[in-house]
């Protein structure tokens, strides 16, 4: 049997599929089971930061695999790889945040906070912002997207406030002594990479501070250097209470960390939260590498400047291409072409796809690039011309069916 065949026939069916069997990557390259070599602007939804088998990644899965993967009863015991990705998330963490804990997955790191916060604060009610991810476990998903997100697995978690992106009036209206916790992502990923603006985010700060609630800031897509600084929080003159962290944090073994205040840490008891792998000594073996690099490297300057080149490409581009890109977006390496209507966006997915790039669909009539923050200059200019043949392709397919 096919691959593809085993799949769709066993396969639980959550997603729409690509045609595409991808059997090994080396940097910013993938190849399928025949041979075909393809840019990957997608990095894994933003996850193999350092590319694909990285030396420092594979490496370090060998050793710690041949010392040890799980310790004897997890939390119980103390692991050195444990203690030096603490170490080395002290030395990128904003100041405030000094405890930390570890999750498997950035939905189980953003529920940890939530829990901490009705711990914390005795009360159950969360405002978060439209167009929000923040993951897909039951009260992840009910703070994230909008009142309809969850709709289909009924009830849904109650006392979800959602308030528009960058409205100080409606937040206001929402935040009040009945809150626990104020959500938000600085720079919206799933929502097609859209920035808070810094008045906004002080604004959540003040009405944290003055309604006694906790301000968690999800840096599950933004942290590890994505958007140019090492977190997004670092461009914003703010503390959270809690910030959470995943995808790149360990370039691409299921991961995810968050870091609190020591008034959110005195809150929690024995007992209050755990679970099997967390802090695993493979995963923070990885994570530790993965840190100490970013920071060693500066790969948040790298970042950053082959971020703004990106975006003068991109908006090149815009022109060129009026009637097919309404609003180009991004920070860093988490860039965003919002095209004219969302019917364009998997047309446009399939046609990268043909010439050699891919690319993230996103709701909102939007196409996502999510690279290796290793990209070179060379390996985005070809990027870039791949894009630019893909656009060319469906303005053409868009006017004959016009005609
Ligand atoms: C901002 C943000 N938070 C949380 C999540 C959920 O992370 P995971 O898929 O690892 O559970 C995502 C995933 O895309 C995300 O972008």
């Amino acid at each position: 049997m096919l691959v593809q065949e085993i799949e769709d026939s066993f396969g639980l069916q959550v997603c729409k599929k690509q045609s595409l069997v991808i059997e090994r990557g080396l940097g910013v390259w993938v190849w399928d089971t025949a041979g075909e070599k393809y840019l990957d602007f997608t990095a894994g939804w933003g996850v193999t930061c350092l590319g694909h088998a990285h030396p420092l990644i594979v490496e370090t899965i060998s050793k710690q695999a041949a010392l040890i993967i799980q310790n004897p009863n997890s939390g119980f015991t103390y692991s050195p790889a444990r203690a030096e990705l603490i170490l080395e998330l002290q030395k990128v963490l904003p100041d405030s945040l000094t405890r930390m804990f570890f999750a498997n997955s950035g939905a189980e790191a953003n529920d940890a906070a939530l829990k901490l916060a009705r711990k914390i604060t005795g009360r159950s009610k969360v405002v978060s912002l439209h167009g929000s991810f923040h993951g897909r476990t039951l009260a992840t998903l009910s703070v994230s997207g909008g009142p309809q997100n969850g709709a289909r697995y009924l009830p849904r978690v109650p006392g979800q406030n959602f308030c528009l992106h960058n409205n100080g009036a409606e937040l206001g209206d929402h935040v009040d002594d009945s809150v626990a916790a104020v959500i938000l992502e600085l720079v919206q990923g799933e929502g097609g990479v859209r920035a808070m603006d810094a008045s906004f985010v002080k604004q959540v700060r003040a009405l944290c501070d003055k309604h006694g609630c906790l301000m968690i800031i999800d840096e599950v897509q933004t942290g590890f250097c994505r958007t140019g600084r090492f977190f997004a929080t670092d461009y914003y003159d703010v503390q959270p209470d809690i910030l959470t962290m995943g995808k790149g944090i360990a370039g691409g073994l299921a991961f995810a960390a968050l870091a609190m205040s020591e008034h959110v840490a005195s809150a929690v008891e024995l007992g209050d939260h755990g679970g099997t792998y967390c802090g695993n000594p493979l995963s923070c073996a990885v994570a530790a590498g993965v840190t100490r690099y970013l920071r060693e490297h500066n790969i948040a300057a790298q970042v950053s400047g082959l971020g703004a080149l990106a975006i003068e490409d991109l908006l090149e581009l815009q022109q060129q291409f009026p009637d097919m890109i309404r609003q180009v977006r991004g920070r860093g390496l988490m860039l965003a072409l919002e095209l004219h209507s969302d019917d364009m966006v998997w047309p446009l997915t399939d046609l990268c796809q043909q010439k050699g790039l891919l690319v993230t669909p996103t709701r909102n009539a939007v196409v996502r690039l999510l690279p290796s923050l290793l990209l070179t200059e060379r390996e985005w200019s070809i990027g870039v011309q791949r894009l630019a043949s893909a656009l060319s392709a469906l303005q053409v397919d868009r006017a004959s069916l016009a005609a």
